[in-house]
């Protein structure tokens, strides 16, 4: 038996629904066959961008989408992007594939791919290789409404209203892909281009730092000395690997039962990650005015065999689906920091919630916790106390349940995951007086997964629990992620 004890007493504020955000980037499949496949495709689109797919997301109430990079942002050049698309320059993208980038899917066509998605932009401008300029320009195509020859630009290209894009990414992986800078280079750089990064009318700017990876504290420790009055946020990358290097890092569907618990245990790390920048951010910043955006994660493995290196491209499988619910709770209970995640990447590239093959779509596991868990977006955390057995294999032993919990007009939602691969468990959920319970549940064996034309694993109601003197018993089946609202 475990336990939780919910305390709606006690609460770190909002979780913001940023947090439930994605990443999008000119990577493999993701913008391109993803989301955009042109106006003159057969496949059913509004504008070129995919009707199913744009469901789909719409579905799980995405809140807000980073393009262009990653790595490409900081090699991409706006204006190569706008205008007639037959005049749009070309160019090789060295970091992923090779390929020939047409520029066809420009900042008019993200800009339509948001308002479609009900969504906010976020923008990731190119510090590494662009120049202040550029960066500033893009800046007033997007917000301004001054009769200045950029924004008359932007009305020739048939759009009269600026966007008011709030979100700016200053740079991105600076630190290596983004020109390989040193902390306290990268944090004068950061000061310079905020500078000329303009508010436009009231609509201030959310001016996004780059921040460090995983565990490199000194860079988080030198942005924030140098820069942090110059900053809204800055960001974290952490990326979950089961195999041991970069060159061997498992495989997405063939895994062993240790190489389960292993890459969980790895998921886990998040929170030691998040505890630590926090740590840091608090001696500079105790009002806590500065936000911690989370805008890579997710899991990492070994390409699929058979498809371009450099396409990223891997399948989905329960596993994942825990990675996503144990990553997601350890957010919601860092909701007082982190004000922004999102997960790398949206279609076709790591671990995506959408899989994409001609006109057919497969919606992962992954997309699966982020619908269970969009109760949260917006509303108040509850502080939640996890009591529960150990599981794994050998060294790799993490807790049997994980959660998290919030409030919304008198509503408890308590999202869990029971993570043993093939142990179920009871789970009484204990501290506020429950009247009366739903339930919904993604479940299945560690490896399975979702395929074109053979779809296994989706969301369902769930009945498996029992309210008594007010305390909920949910009976959690092995390897699952559960979704209960108290009333
Ligand atoms: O998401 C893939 C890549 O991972 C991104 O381009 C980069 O920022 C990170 O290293």
């Amino acid at each position: 038996m475990a336990k939780i004890t919910l305390n709606p007493a006690r609460s770190k504020g909002t979780i913001n629904k940023n947090i439930y955000g994605h990443f999008s980037e000119h990577l493999g499949r993701c913008i391109y066959q993803g989301f955009f496949v042109g106006k003159d495709s057969a496949i059913p689109n509004v504008n070129g961008m995919r009707t199913d797919v744009v469901e789909a997301m719409k579905n799980i109430r995405v809140p807000v989408l980073r393009w262009p990079g990653g790595c490409f942002a900081d090699e991409y050049h706006w204006e190569d992007g706008i205008g007639p698309q037959e005049g749009r320059k070309r160019m090789v993208n060295t970091h992923w594939g090779g390929v020939v980038e047409d520029n066809s899917f420009g900042t008019h066509e993200f800009m339509e791919l948001c308002e479609q998605l009900g969504c906010e932009p976020y923008v990731n401008a190119n510090l590494g290789s662009g120049t202040i300029r550029e960066m500033s320009e893009w800046v007033e195509y997007l917000n301004s409404d001054g009769d200045s020859t950029v924004v008359q630009k932007r009305w020739a290209n048939g759009r009269k209203d600026a966007w008011n894009v709030k979100y700016w990414g200053v740079g991105n992986e600076n630190w290596g892909c983004g020109g390989s800078m040193r902390p306290e280079y990268y944090a004068d750089e950061y000061r310079r281009y905020q500078t000329y990064c303009r508010t436009y009318r009231s609509n201030k700017l959310y001016k996004i730092a780059c921040g460090p990876s995983d565990g490199d504290y000194n860079w988080m420790e030198v942005m924030m000395q140098r820069a942090a009055r110059y900053m809204d946020a800055i960001t974290m990358h952490y990326y979950t690997l089961c195999g041991d290097t970069w060159k061997q890092k498992g495989d997405s569907l063939n895994f062993t039962e240790t190489d389960y618990y292993k890459t969980m245990v790895r998921a886990m790390r998040m929170d030691e990650f998040v505890t630590g920048h926090s740590a840091i951010m608090d001696k500079y910043d105790p009002a806590k005015r500065i936000g911690l955006i989370v805008d890579e994660w997710g899991t990492w493995y070994d390409v699929m065999p058979g498809t371009n290196p450099g396409f990223l491209y891997q399948q989905n499988t329960m596993r994942d689906a825990m990675v996503a619910a144990i990553t997601l709770n350890i957010f919601n209970r860092h909701c007082d920091r982190v004000v922004m995640a999102n997960l790398a990447q949206t279609v076709n590239v790591l671990q995506s919630v959408i899989l994409t093959e001609g006109d057919q779509m497969v919606l992962t596991p992954t997309y699966h916790v982020f619908d269970l868990y969009k109760e949260h977006q917006d509303a108040k955390e509850v502080d939640c106390f996890v009591e529960a057995d150990k599981v794994g294999a050998g060294d790799w032993q993490l807790p049997q349940v994980t959660a998290s919990a919030s409030e919304k007009d008198g509503v408890v939602t308590v999202t869990m995951a029971n993570t043993s691969a093939d142990r179920a468990v009871s789970v009484e959920l204990c501290g506020v007086k429950a009247q009366k319970a739903t339930g919904r549940i993604l479940k299945g064996e560690m490896n399975q997964y979702n395929d074109f034309g053979e779809t296994n694993l989706a969301v369902e109601s769930f009945d498996g629990f029992s309210v008594k003197d007010g305390v909920v018993t949910v009976e959690l089946p092995a390897c699952c992620v559960a979704e209960i609202r108290i009333f």
